[in-house]
């Protein structure tokens, strides 16, 4: 997995820990009747704030918001967009094995505000029962990604 990391839990810093904790958390709050698939994001902003957002699911099913642009628009309506990392995790009603990582949509929108963080954006993912955790950033996740700079340079 090449820019990626696979880490175990007890090797995640206390912050980190904590913003999984936080990611976790928010999956108690997801709207997801049809797939039974909550997912709970918690982003670290660079001032320090940890921002939360949970997946909402709609009878339309493509009118659906992932947890990770959940957290995003919330933190953009409370004055934030300069992230530092982002935690996301899932709940099903049986335990997610895998680590679920961001969609494609998720990844394109967490590019356009990784700027800040010159493209380090971290974003940790990890399966429900934290036994699989995986470190990486934006750049590694969406490599050639486009972005503000390609519409003006
Ligand atoms: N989902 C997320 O919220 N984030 C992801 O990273 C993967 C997918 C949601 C969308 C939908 O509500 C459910 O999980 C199943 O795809």
């Amino acid at each position: 997995m090449q820019g990626h990391k696979r880490t175990s839990y007890n090797s995640l810093t206390s912050e980190r820990r904590k913003l999984l904790a936080e990611a976790e958390r928010a999956t108690s709050t997801a709207y997801a009747p049809y797939s039974k698939f909550r997912v709970g994001a918690a982003i670290l902003t660079q001032s320090g704030k940890i921002i939360t957002g949970s997946n909402v699911e709609n009878a339309a099913y493509g009118s659906t918001i992932c947890a990770e642009r959940a957290a995003i628009l919330r933190a953009n309506a409370m004055g934030y967009r300069s992230f530092e990392a982002i935690a996301v995790i899932a709940k099903g009603d049986a335990p997610i094995k895998q680590p679920t990582a961001p969609c494609g949509a998720c990844r394109q929108m967490l590019y356009e505000l990784s700027s800040s963080a010159g493209k380090r954006l971290e974003i940790i993912f990890s399966n429900s029962d934290k036994s699989k955790i995986v470190i990486t950033t934006i750049a590694a996740l969406l490599p050639f990604g486009f972005g503000p700079s390609n519409l003006t340079e």
